[in-house]
């Protein structure tokens, strides 16, 4: 035997017991999605390396060490996508998409970064990204988030609460940053390892830590909030009434500034109130200025990504999964000769009966076998069709779910017998 192959740190299998929650978020999120007028969007998985570079920074974690980076046969350096932004931005400059043109689109998939795995962090994860191209007012913020504010409640999450926050421009933050970096260098011998690695590339990812022994110095920082200019004062202001007129609550996180580079003013995070670091399911905000900075025709633009294994896991958590599915009618084949008049009997079925769940018995098995994985199979009905009952020209109808016996049924009464027969088992079921 050969030796077993190990999957890849923090990149799980989705098992078909769990994908009935995954499909439910999907087809929620997709309806949703298409209410408000967005439209699907598929971009590579694979990106020129440059790419997130220049979109997401030199200094951030994820370009500086979580990217899937590998050079190909041509000698191309690639990276797996660690986000879908600068790849949909990537894909209307390519395309021609902007010249004043607006676009709300969305894309599902998976994304790439080497975290440290544990329970809601992953090196494989999936997004629903979401991003409105094209406007620069508070109401797109203002509806991304009544948007996602809805979707919790379709999905039946609670226990959500909205962060808010405004990072102003590239001016008001590089002035900000003037002088935080004065206050933390004043304090240097109170920072850890990490925020002394932060305090030369992006310092303001130090408010971000974590350490509680950081968090008194981190306090005492000053904010970024107190630095905003006039205009992202304004839109930020105009954003919270917006919020209130739509009766979505937010908190203002002053300290909320996204591990990501290329966001401006409105920055947000949906984050669970259960503990630990991986709490936000959802998050986001502005980046204005990306768009030229890969050298596309300036246009603002604004959206937000949710991580699907941890909405997911809040929804089976709130026991909201639809039930599995089952199928309606389980087909036990009596012998080898009936084989293949059976598989042609059911996909006569199948066709005449689009409505009807068939599960056909494959692989053989004695008799009781067979009703045994019809039990399991959470069929109501079965339908038996053996060599004896093909020599008579019937199929046996033995619902699973009561005691009423086995009827026969001629094929040539097909399938008004079987409607007759299905029929009465569901009722059985439905009965108290
Ligand atoms: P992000 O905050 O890096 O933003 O990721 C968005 C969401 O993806 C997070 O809130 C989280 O739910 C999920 N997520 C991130 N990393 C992991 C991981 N390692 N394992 C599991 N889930 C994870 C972005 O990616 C931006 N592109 C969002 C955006 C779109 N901003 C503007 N447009």
């Amino acid at each position: 035997m050969g030796e077993q192959i190990q999957p890849v740190r923090g990149m799980n299998d989705v098992l078909p017991e769990a994908i009935s929650a995954w499909q439910h978020f999907e087809s929620c999120t997709r309806e949703l999605l298409t209410d408000y007028g967005y439209e699907e969007i598929r971009v590579p998985l694979v990106e020129r390396t440059e790419l997130f570079q220049r979109a997401i920074g030199e200094h951030t974690d994820v370009v500086g060490k979580e990217m899937y980076t590998f050079t190909d046969r041509g000698g191309d350096s690639l990276t797996l996508r660690p986000e879908a932004t600068a790849g949909i931005v990537r894909a209307l400059i390519s395309n021609g998409m902007l010249r004043g043109q607006r676009h709300r689109l969305w894309c599902l998939g998976p994304m790439f970064r080497h975290e440290a795995p544990q329970a809601g962090r992953y090196r494989q994860f999936w997004q629903v990204d979401v991003e409105a191209v094209g406007c620069a007012g508070p109401d797109v913020d203002a509806e991304l988030i009544a948007m996602s504010a809805r979707l919790w409640r379709r999905l039946g999450i609670e226990g959500l609460t909205l962060q808010l926050n405004s990072l102003g421009t590239p001016e008001s933050r590089r002035e900000y940053r003037t002088r935080l970096v004065e206050y933390l260098r004043a304090h240097e011998s109170q920072l850890d390892d990490d925020s002394r690695r932060r305090l030369v590339g992006n310092p303001l990812r130090v408010l971000d830590s974590k350490n509680p022994d950081m968090q008194e110095l981190i306090r005492g920082a000053p904010q970024l909030t107190e630095y905003l200019d006039a205009e992202s004062r304004a839109h930020f202001e105009t954003l919270c009434d917006m919020l209130r007129a739509v009766g979505v609550p937010y908190e203002i996180n002053p300290r909320l500034v996204r591990g990501l580079d290329y966001y401006n003013r409105t920055v947000f995070e949906w984050v669970t109130a259960a503990s630990g670091a991986q709490n936000a399911v959802c998050s986001g905000g502005r980046y204005d200025g990306l768009i030229a900075q890969l050298g596309g025709d300036a246009t603002p633009a604004v959206g937000f990504a949710m991580g699907v294994e941890r909405l997911v896991a809040l929804l089976v958590a709130a026991g909201r999964t639809p039930p599995v599915a089952h199928p309606d009618v389980y087909v036990v084949v009596g012998g080898p000769q009936a084989v293949t008049p059976a598989l042609a009997l059911i996909e006569r079925l199948r066709s005449e009966h689009p409505a009807v769940r068939f599960e056909l018995n494959i692989g053989g098995g004695k008799l009781n076998a067979q009703f045994r994985r019809a039990d399991r199979s959470g069929a109501v009905l079965a339908l038996i069709i053996g060599e004896d009952e093909i020599a008579r020209g019937v199929v046996g109808l033995k619902p699973l779910r009561d005691t009423s016996g086995q009827i026969e049924c001629p094929i040539a009464q097909l399938p008004a017998g079987l409607d007759a027969a299905l029929a009465a088992a569901r009722a059985a079921v439905a009965m108290p």
